[in-house]
């Protein structure tokens, strides 16, 4: 298959949407911006349409898929009622980069929703995305349009790169701005449970819900609990090299970091370092990466997944990681971070 790759411009725009939506429509996959990450895009009312998504992702099908929406009259239609919950939260944030798990309607097919009886939706803030949904007919299943196992890609190129040869179109409308995927809450359990962190935090759900819940099994190292979002069990975003993050005093952390740094450029292999701006000229390693300024989490949530495949793109085989803030969004960084490193955090 040739994938055919369209980077919308002005004039272009609207003959490329309608070309994408026409590939959708016909049971085809066209990979699409967003504000969060790239999505995978196919017919989420089409049960062969899931199939698909999950061969050219190389995803296990019991991984259920997100439902973009362009407007909240296309809601009830897949869900078999809008709770107020959900009127509340889309009122605030949708569009934007918030999914909410709710119960599903018959109209949508179990290969959507990896068999679940619930199904998770999510209005998209980007202009690209918003019309390429309506373009498509309303209801757009994607997943991020990484191959399985890879970081969500923030650009078209990233997407090309895992995707190139196995779906129909890639619509290039620049960079992911936010950089992580949406924020999973689910509205099916009392109080509201969110399953995967992100821009929308646990402190903007809480004033907006009040009581919610954090699935326990995200921060920590595995628990031998199931996550609840099932696709959060997958070892996520990691890079090839291995990713261990060092945690603790600052000076401590430095003192370790360059003593395991040491160590593999002993054992001749190519080492990497993730810090931030002020930090990172104290390490000695063959690549340095910053996240941004220290404390800004916003500007490492734009560059984390960059960061991870460009550890890949320089073959680096050992990094050592700081910790960053966990405030805000930053819970949803140490979250992805965490997952990269397969939970291998040391403590100094
Ligand atoms: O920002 C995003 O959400 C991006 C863009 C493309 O919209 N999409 C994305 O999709 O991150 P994906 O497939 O990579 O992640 C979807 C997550 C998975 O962890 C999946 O298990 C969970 O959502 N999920 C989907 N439906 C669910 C359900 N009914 N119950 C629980 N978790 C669900
Ligand atoms: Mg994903």
């Amino acid at each position: 298959m040739v994938t055919k790759v369209i980077t919308i411009t002005e004039e272009n725009r609207a003959a490329a949407l309608r070309e994408a939506g026409e590939i959708i429509k016909a049971g085809g996959l066209t990979a699409f911006p967003t504000e969060t990450v790239y999505g995978l895009g196919g017919d989420a009312l089409n049960p062969a349409s899931a199939k698909k998504i999950y061969e050219a992702k190389g995803r296990p099908s019991d991984n259920p898929l997100i439902i973009h929406i362009a407007n909240m009259e296309a809601l009830p239609y897949i869900v078999e009622e809008v709770p107020a919950t959900a009127k509340r939260l889309a009122s605030l944030f949708w569009p934007g980069p918030l999914t909410m798990i709710l119960k599903k309607s018959a109209r949508v097919p179990y290969e959507t929703t990896g068999g679940l009886d619930t199904v998770a939706v999510r209005m998209p803030v980007h202009d690209v995305a918003l019309d390429f949904i309506e373009a498509a007919g309303g209801y757009v299943a994607a997943p991020s349009a990484n191959r399985s196992g890879r970081p969500s890609p923030t650009t078209a190129a990233y997407v090309a790169e895992d995707m190139e040869g196995r779906i129909d179109m890639i619509l290039d409308g620049g960079q992911a701005t936010l950089g992580l995927e949406s924020t999973i809450v689910d509205l099916t359990v009392e109080p509201p449970m969110i399953l995967r962190p992100g821009f929308v935090t646990q402190e903007m759900l809480s004033v907006a819900l009040g009581e919610i819940r954090v699935d326990e099994t995200l921060l920590r190292a595995d628990s031998g609990q199931a996550p609840k979002a099932p696709g959060m069990k997958y070892r996520h975003y990691a890079p090839k090299g291995e990713l261990i993050v060092v945690r603790g005093d600052m000076r401590a952390v430095t003192a370790y970091m360059n003593e395991a740094l040491r160590q593999g450029r002993a054992e001749k292999k190519k080492t990497g370092v993730i810090a931030t701006d002020e930090t990172l000229e104290h390490y000695q390693a063959d690549v340095h990466f910053s996240v941004g300024e220290r404390g800004s989490a916003k500007a490492a949530a734009e560059r984390l997944y960059r960061i991870l495949r460009e550890c890949d793109d320089e073959g680096v085989e050992l990094i050592l990681s700081e910790c960053f803030d966990e405030e805000g969004v930053g819970a949803a960084v140490m979250n992805r971070l965490m997952k990269a490193a397969g939970y291998h955090i040391v403590d100094v």
